[in-house]
């Protein structure tokens, strides 16, 4: 598949560095880099939190839906991380493998819950404080990544990223870029 004229699409869970991961990637491909949640706060206003908090996740995701289609739409090929909802959603995940290549960036769950126990910016991973909180927090994010897993396996490819700084992670996926 010759990607130079897809989007590239960085999939999978909260808190595996999709950002992180799509700068690099951006930069090593001279291309413009956009985060799907990025977009949402500049277009609502206020950050993802209070998004949630203010109109609920109903709404979000609508908006996150219409950001993911006007992304897809544009003519300029792009690095796009994706909310880690944003693809669960069966039709953004269709436009998406329609106008380009979807890459899942996978992390273990103890990875996940490392990165993201001292964030409050993500209303999903909230839970009460209290004595077994990281315990709590695995058991959540463990959860809520087997259900969500089946479809962030309709990714075009996958990426185990444990072990590797994002810069690594960069230079993987255009290595299997290379192969499509
Ligand atoms: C969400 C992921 C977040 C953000 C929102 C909901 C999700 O993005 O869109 O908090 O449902 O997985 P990141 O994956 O960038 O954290």
């Amino acid at each position: 598949m010759d990607y130079s004229n897809r989007h590239i699409f960085l999939n999978g869970f909260m808190g595996v560095g999709k950002s992180r991961i799509g700068r690099s990637l951006a930069q090593r491909l001279n291309r413009p880099f956009v985060d799907t949640d990025s977009l949402i706060e500049t277009r609502a206003g206020y950050a993802v939190k209070e998004i949630f908090e203010k109109k609920g996740e109903a709404w979000f995701r609508e908006l996150e839906r219409r950001v993911i289609a006007e992304t897809a739409a544009g003519e300029t090929p792009l690095v796009i991380a994706a909310g880690g909802g944003a693809l669960v959603d069966d039709g953004s995940l269709a436009l998406a493998r329609q106008r380009g290549v979807v890459v899942f960036i996978r992390s273990a769950p103890q990875a996940i819950m490392e990165r993201v126990k001292r964030n409050d910016k993500r209303p999903l991973l909230q839970l009460s404080a209290g004595g077994d909180y990281e315990e709590r927090l695995l058991r959540h994010i463990t959860e809520m990544l087997e259900r969500r897993a089946p479809q962030y396996l309709r990714s075009h490819f996958v990426i185990d990223r444990d072990g590797m700084e994002a810069d690594e992670v960069s230079a993987w996926i255009i290595a299997y870029l290379e192969k499509l």
